[in-house]
C-alpha cells in the first residue's frame, strides 16, 4: 500500500476477485473470522451460524442465481469481503436481467478507511463490463445506510425484521384466538403438512404467486416477474426437499370441498433448533375478514409450542407498510428487531459518483 495518510484513498486497496466457493478450507475458515464478526453485530442475540452450515450455504448451487466473490486482504486476513449477485446466465427474468445485488462488508478496524468504497468500485466495474444498469444494497446496519446514503441510493424498500420469543408468548391469548376464530369459519379445517403434493400443490402455489405479487406492490419499485417467481419458486422446493437441510411445516385451512382458503408457513433447519422462521401467511382475497389469518397464526403456535420444545423464538419478515400482518404480530408479541433498508442505484450515476465514467 506504501501510504503514509491515515486515512488511505480508496484505490490504495487491492481488491481481488476469487471462488469462494472452491476455497480452500484455510481461507474458509479465515472468511468465517469475518463471516461471524458481522453476524454477531447483524443478531447480537442470536447464537454464530455454525461453520459446516455456513460453509454448506456457500456451496450450495442456487437453481436461478450466481454469485462473483471480491476481498480485501491485510496481514494474511480478511480486511473486506464483496458478493455481487446476478441472474445465472440462461435463466430468463427480463425484470431481474440487468439487476444485481451488492453484498459489501468490512471488519469494524478496517472502516472509514475507504476499503467499502475500494470494493463497491470493483464490482461496478465488473457490472459495467456485463450491461448490468441497476444495482441493489441492502443494510441492517447503521454503517451501510450511512455508506449507501453516502453514495446516493434511493431506498426502494423497507423491511422489518420482527422477533416473537417464546418464553414472552400469552399462551391463553392464542388459544382464545383459536376459539374464537373457529366460530366464524366452524367449515373450516386447519391441517398441517411437510409438503403438500398434486391439487393442493398447485392451489398453494397459485396462492403463493398471488401474495407475493400483492406483497410486492408495497415497494416503491415493484419488480416481480411471475413467470420467473413460478418456476424459481418450484425448483426451490424441489431443491429444498431433495437436500433435507431445511424443514418445512405449512398449516392450511381447508373448506368442505376440499378447496384450500388459505396458509401459514414456517422453515427451519434442524441443526439450528433455536430458530424458526415465519414464513407466509395468507388468505384468498375473498375469504379474509374471518380471522382466518389469526386463526392459522395461533394454530401453528400452538403446534410448535406441542412439537418444539427447543425452539427459543420465531423470526419473521414484514415489509413495514404491511399493515395487517403487522397488527397480527404485533399483538402476539413479535418485536422489530432491525430494520433493513433496500437501496437502489442507477449504475451509470454511480460510475460517475465512483470516478469510474
Ligand atoms: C458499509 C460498510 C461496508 C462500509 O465500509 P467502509 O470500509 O467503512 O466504507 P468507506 O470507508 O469506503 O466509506 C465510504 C463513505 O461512506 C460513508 N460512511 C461509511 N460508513 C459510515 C458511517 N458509519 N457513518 C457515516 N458515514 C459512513 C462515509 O461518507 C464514507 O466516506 P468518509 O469516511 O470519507 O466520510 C461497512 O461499514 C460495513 O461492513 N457495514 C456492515 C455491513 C453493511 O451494512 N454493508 C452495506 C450494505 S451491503
Amino acid at each position: 500500500m506504501g501510504d503514509t495518510n491515515d486515512k488511505p484513498q480508496s484505490q490504495n486497496w487491492e481488491v481481488v476477485e476469487y471462488n469462494l466457493k472452491e476455497a480452500s478450507s484455510e481461507l474458509l475458515d479465515k472468511y468465517y473470522v469475518i463471516y461471524s464478526q458481522l453476524y454477531k453485530e447483524e443478531h447480537p442475540d442470536e447464537p454464530l451460524l455454525p461453520l459446516d452450515i455456513l460453509k454448506e450455504r456457500i456451496q450450495r448451487n442456487d437453481p436461478s442465481w450466481c454469485n462473483r466473490y471480491f476481498a480485501v486482504f491485510k496481514n494474511d486476513a480478511y480486511a473486506g469481503t464483496g458478493s455481487m449477485q446476478f441472474l445465472k446466465p440462461g435463466v430468463e427474468a427480463d425484470e431481474f436481467k440487468f439487476l444485481s445485488t451488492f453484498y459489501i462488508r468490512t471488519l469494524p478496524e478496517y472502516r472509514r478507511k475507504g476499503v467499502g468504497t475500494a470494493i463497491l468500485k470493483k464490482m461496478t466495474q465488473e457490472t459495467l463490463k456485463m450491461g448490468i444498469k441497476t444495482i441493489e444494497m441492502y443494510s441492517m446496519l447503521d454503517s451501510g445506510k450511512s455508506f449507501c446514503g453516502h453514495f446516493q441510493g434511493k431506498v426502494v424498500n423497507n423491511f422489518g425484521f420482527n422477533r416473537l420469543d417464546i418464553k414472552d408468548i400469552d399462551w391463553r391469548m392464542v388459544e382464545s384466538w383459536k376459539i374464537e376464530a373457529e366460530t366464524k369459519t366452524p367449515d373450516t379445517k386447519i391441517e398441517f403438512h411437510e409438503r403438500l403434493t398434486g391439487k393442493d400443490w398447485d392451489q398453494y402455489l397459485e396462492m403463493q404467486v398471488a401474495f407475493f405479487k400483492e406483497l410486492s406492490l408495497f415497494d416503491e419499485e415493484p419488480l416481480f416477474d411471475e413467470e420467473f417467481f413460478r418456476k424459481d419458486f418450484v425448483e426451490y422446493e424441489k431443491k429444498r426437499i431433495e437436500e433435507g437441510t431445511r424443514d418445512a411445516v405449512i398449516a392450511v385451512a381447508r373448506e368442505a370441498d376440499g378447496t384450500i382458503i388459505g396458509y401459514t408457513e414456517i422453515s427451519y433447519d434442524k441443526r439450528e433448533p433455536h430458530k424458526i422462521d415465519q414464513d407466509m401467511t395468507g388468505v384468498l382475497k375473498e375469504r379474509r375478514g374471518k380471522n382466518l389469518g389469526k386463526r392459522l397464526k395461533a394454530e401453528m403456535l400452538l403446534k410448535i409450542r406441542d412439537t418444539k420444545p427447543d425452539v427459543i423464538f420465531i423470526a419473521t419478515g414484514n415489509d413495514t407498510k404491511n399493515k395487517h400482518m403487522l397488527k397480527i404480530n404485533g399483538e402476539l408479541g413479535f418485536k422489530q428487531s432491525s430494520l433493513s433498508l433496500g437501496y437502489s442505484f442507477k449504475i451509470h450515476d454511480l460510475a460517475t459518483k465512483l470516478g469510474l465514467e
